[in-house]
């Protein structure tokens, strides 16, 4: 399927670790009930998965035509993010039986716009015009995403296995710890190869986007974690 773009060859994308991210990791295991705060995560994350699919899908406008090995991986990956063309392995709907488990009302979702805290929308806003730039804009914003996950699934697993909740319910953490690893080393991959021809002021696009990137993760977390001590807090104050 990728043959071209050989895994060995590739050395790993730094960490996208924000401190936020990890605050938020270890508030939620502190938790003696950890419930209220993953719906509040769920409500939001689902706003994000389902919105980041769409907005990945603009990346094939700048990939060059010729770039057959890029865009076969890149289908590849958009096939995959929508089930592999069936409708109950879509990623976002694999993530709703996750927020099911934890007592999410699925009535409620998709949240709209303005239901999301500001951190997630801006997040998903940055990605859908990121993904909707120019190519280095573009590259940037995919190898962002690629490695933004990494971080994440793996420890969330861990804490999320603690809860006890089940491996059916905890299947789109598992898929993602596993596959993340490979489709950012072959992202890097595609975007460095491209990054060859690039221009000073592309590089310097390119290095911005990412750097907006960052500040609009950090914040996703900031926020999900505000949020989510908000509602344990009122659920406390009201029992
Ligand atoms: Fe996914």
């Amino acid at each position: 399927m990728v043959s071209q773009l050989q895994l060995s060859s590739l050395t790993p994308t730094p960490s996208r670790t924000t401190q936020n991210e990890v605050r938020w990791l270890e508030w939620i295991k502190q938790q003696d009930d950890p419930y209220p705060a993953l719906r509040v995560f769920s409500e939001n994350y689902h706003y994000f998965s389902i919105n980041q699919a769409v907005s990945f899908a603009r990346l094939f406008s700048v990939i060059p035509a010729h770039d057959r090995d890029s865009l076969v991986f890149l289908a590849d990956m958009l096939h995959q993010e929508l089930g592999q063309g069936k409708s109950d392995t879509v990623h976002s709907v694999i993530f709703e039986r996750f927020a099911k488990a934890v007592g999410v009302d699925m009535s409620k979702l998709p949240l709209a716009a303005d239901q999301v805290v500001e951190g997630v929308r801006w997040y998903a806003c940055e990605l859908d015009r990121g993904f909707g730039g120019s190519l280095p804009c573009a590259l940037a914003t995919y190898q962002f995403v690629e490695g933004s996950g990494i971080d994440t699934y793996a420890p969330l697993l861990g804490i999320l296995r603690d809860i006890g909740l089940s491996e059916e319910d905890l299947e789109f953490f598992t898929l993602h710890a596993e596959v993340e690893i490979d489709h950012t080393a072959i992202a890097a991959n595609i975007v460095e190869r491209a990054r060859e021809t690039f221009t000073p002021e592309q590089n310097q696009a390119f290095n911005t986007q990412k750097w907006l990137l960052q500040r609009a993760w950090e914040q996703f977390w900031g926020d999900i974690l505000l949020a989510c001590q908000r509602e344990t807090s009122n659920l406390a104050v009201s029992n």
